[in-house]
C-alpha cells in the first residue's frame, strides 16, 4: 500500500532521509487517522430514562458530541456497521423513520447494511440519503459495493458483507438470492483499493472467529464484527487486520486514533470509548426532530385507542371464520385445510409477525376499522379468512343471511389479486389456484 504524502511533513523528512541513504527503498512519512465508529442501535431512538444508568446515549446526544468532535478533528472519518433499525413491535416503525433521519442528520461517511435494516424494504431507506454500503449484494445499484472516502490525505474504503446464512427471507418465494455468499469479488474490489493506497475497512455481523474462517482479512486493514450488546470490545490484532467490536444500543461511540506506516498499514492505535451522559449537549441540528416523533407517536397511540374501542364495543363489522361455520360448514371445512388458514404462522417463521408490510395480506381487514390489530386482542382475525375474500361478514351474519356478503359480485379475479400480486405470488394462476382452495 502506497499512501500520498502529506504535504505540510513531507519537505522536511524527505531531505533527512535522503541524506541518510540513497540505497535504501524511500520511506513514506507516516500519515494518522481518525476514525469514530458505532454499532447496532437495535432499534432505539432514546434512551429510557427510566433510570440513571440507562439514561445513557441516544440520537441527540450522538449528534451533539460528534459536533464537538469534528470541531477538534475535522478530518475524521466517521462509519457506522448498520443494524440501525427494528422490527419487534409495531410501533418500531415509526421509530425506525425517525432513526433515518436523525442519522441523516449526522453525515456519516458509510454504514453497512444489515439484514434488519431491511425491516421494511429497500424502499423504506430511500426516505434518508444515507452512505449504505452491501458489497456482496446481487442486484447491481440497489447499494453501493464500497464507499470511498478521502480526508485529511488519507483514503478509506469502507465494504460491508452481509451473511446469507442468517437472511431472514431465505424462505420467502422469489426472495431468496438477494445476496452471493462468495468472496471472490469481494476480494478482488478490497485488493483493488489496498493497491489504491486506501484503508481498507470490512464490517459484517459475523462473530470474529468466523469471518476469519469466511472473509479474505489478508486484505483488511480494519474488521468491525458483530456489535456485543451496549459496551465496546477492546481492540485486538489479527495479523494485519485490527478487530473492533462496537457496542449496541446508541450508548457510546468508539473513537480510533490511528498511525499509518509508510506502507499505509496500521503501526499503532489508540483507542477510547465515548460515553454519553447527560453532561452532553443535544445537536441544535436535530432541533424539533424529537417533538415531531413524539406528536407521531400520540397521534398513533390515539387511533389504537379508537380501534379497540370499536373491537372492545362488540362494534367490528368482522366476525371471523367461526362465525360462518354453523351455516357453511362444507366451505368452512376446506377453508381449514387451506394454507389460507395457516397464513399468519408463515409469518411468525420468518419472524415478520409485527411488519404491518406483511400483517396487511397474512390477516383479515388489517387497518381497515374493526380489523384485526394484534394476536392478543383480535385473535379470531389472524390468517386468511372467510372475510378476507368475501368482506366483513357482521351483517350478513345476523340476518342470517338475508344481506348479502359485502364482495358479492367481485369475481374470482379481482377477489385474490388483492394479495396474489406479481411480487408475492409470481406464479399465481386463476384456474389452478382456485381449484386448490374450492369451495
Ligand atoms: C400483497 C399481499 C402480500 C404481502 C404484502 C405479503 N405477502 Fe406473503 N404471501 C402472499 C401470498 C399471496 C402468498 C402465497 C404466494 C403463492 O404461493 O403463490 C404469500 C406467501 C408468503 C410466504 C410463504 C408461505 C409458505 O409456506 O410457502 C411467506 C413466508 C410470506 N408470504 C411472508 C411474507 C412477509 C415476510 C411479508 C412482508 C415482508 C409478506 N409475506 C407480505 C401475500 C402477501
Ligand atoms: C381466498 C378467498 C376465499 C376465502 C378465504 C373464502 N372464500 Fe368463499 N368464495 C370465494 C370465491 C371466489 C367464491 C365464488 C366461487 C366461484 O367463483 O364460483 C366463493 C364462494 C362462496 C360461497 C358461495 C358458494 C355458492 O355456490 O354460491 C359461500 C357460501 C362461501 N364462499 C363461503 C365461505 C366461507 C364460509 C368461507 C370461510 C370459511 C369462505 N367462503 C372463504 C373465495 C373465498
Ligand atoms: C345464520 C346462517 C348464516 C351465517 C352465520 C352465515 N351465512 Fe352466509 N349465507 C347464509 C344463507 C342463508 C345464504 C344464502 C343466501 C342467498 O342465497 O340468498 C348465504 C350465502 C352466503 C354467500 C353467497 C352469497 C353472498 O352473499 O355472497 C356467501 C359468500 C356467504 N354466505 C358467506 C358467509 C360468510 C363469510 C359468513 C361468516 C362471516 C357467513 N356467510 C355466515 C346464511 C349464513
Ligand atoms: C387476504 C389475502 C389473500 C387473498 C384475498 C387470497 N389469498 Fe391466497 N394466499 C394468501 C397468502 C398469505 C397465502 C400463503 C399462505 C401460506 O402458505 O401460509 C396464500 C396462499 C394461497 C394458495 C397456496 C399457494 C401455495 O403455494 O401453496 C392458494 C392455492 C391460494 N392462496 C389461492 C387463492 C385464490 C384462488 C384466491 C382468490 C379466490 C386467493 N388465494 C385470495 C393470501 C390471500
Amino acid at each position: 500500500m502506497k499512501r500520498a504524502l502529506l504535504p505540510l511533513l513531507a519537505l522536511p523528512l524527505l531531505v533527512g532521509n535522503a541524506s541518510c541513504s540513497e540505497t535504501e527503498p524511500r520511506k513514506q512519512p507516516p500519515a494518522v487517522a481518525t476514525i469514530v465508529y458505532s454499532g447496532n442501535l437495535d432499534g432505539e431512538l432514546e434512551p429510557c430514562g427510566c433510570s440513571e444508568t440507562g439514561n445513557l446515549g441516544g440520537i441527540l446526544r450522538r449528534a451533539g458530541k460528534l459536533a464537538e468532535l469534528r470541531k477538534l478533528h475535522p478530518d475524521l472519518f466517521l462509519i457506522s456497521s448498520g443494524g440501525l433499525l427494528a422490527n419487534a413491535s409495531p410501533r418500531d416503525r415509526l421509530k425506525s423513520e425517525y432513526i433515518l433521519k436523525g442519522m441523516a442528520a449526522m453525515d456519516y461517511d458509510a454504514i453497512g447494511l444489515q439484514w434488519r435494516d431491511l425491516s421494511y424494504g429497500v424502499d423504506f431507506l430511500k426516505q434518508a440519503a444515507l452512505p449504505w454500503s452491501a458489497s456482496n449484494w446481487r442486484e447491481k445499484g440497489v447499494f453501493a459495493q464500497q464507499r470511498r472516502v478521502e480526508r485529511g490525505g488519507v483514503k478509506l474504503a469502507f465494504f460491508a458483507w452481509l451473511d446469507p446464512e442468517s437472511s431472514p427471507f431465505r424462505r420467502m418465494k422469489g426472495e431468496h438470492g438477494m445476496v452471493t455468499g462468495h468472496p471472490d469479488r469481494l476480494r478482488d474490489e478490497l485488493r483493488e483499493a489496498n493497491r489504491r493506497g486506501a484503508l481498507t475497512v470490512l464490517s459484517t455481523t459475523l462473530e470474529a472467529a468466523r469471518a476469519e474462517q469466511l472473509l479474505p482479512l489478508q486484505e483488511v486493514d480494519i474488521l468491525i464484527v458483530k456489535s456485543a450488546y451496549e459496551r465496546y470490545g477492546e481492540p485486538r490484532r489479527s495479523g494485519r487486520t485490527l478487530i473492533l467490536q462496537p457496542g449496541s444500543r446508541g450508548m457510546r461511540l468508539g473513537y480510533l486514533h490511528l498511525e499509518l506506516d509508510g506502507r499505509g498499514d496500521i503501526s499503532s492505535w489508540r483507542h477510547e470509548v465515548i460515553p454519553l451522559p447527560e453532561s452532553v449537549p443535544d445537536a441544535p441540528s436535530l432541533a424539533g426532530w424529537y417533538e415531531e416523533y413524539n406528536a407521531r407517536v400520540k397521534a398513533a397511540y390515539l387511533a389504537n385507542v379508537e380501534q379497540r374501542r370499536l373491537q372492545r364495543s362488540g362494534q367490528s363489522p368482522y366476525t371471523g371464520a367461526e362465525a360462518c361455520r354453523g351455516c357453511h360448514l362444507k366451505p368452512w371445512e376446506r377453508w381449514s385445510e387451506s394454507p389460507h388458514s395457516r397464513a399468519f404462522q408463515a409469518l411468525e417463521d420468518v419472524g415478520k409477525s409485527f411488519d404491518p408490510d406483511c400483517i396487511i395480506c397474512h390477516t383479515v381487514g388489517f387497518e381497515k376499522p374493526g380489523g384485526y390489530i394484534d394476536t392478543r386482542l383480535t385473535m379470531h382475525l389472524l390468517d386468511v379468512q372467510c372475510e378476507s375474500c368475501h368482506g366483513a361478514g357482521r351483517e350478513h351474519v345476523e340476518s342470517k343471511g338475508e344481506k348479502p356478503t359485502p364482495n358479492r359480485g367481485w369475481g374470482r379475479e379481482k377477489i385474490c389479486s388483492q394479495c396474489h400480486t406479481r411480487p408475492h405470488s409470481p406464479e399465481f394462476d386463476s384456474d389452478s389456484y382456485w381449484e386448490r382452495i374450492a369451495h
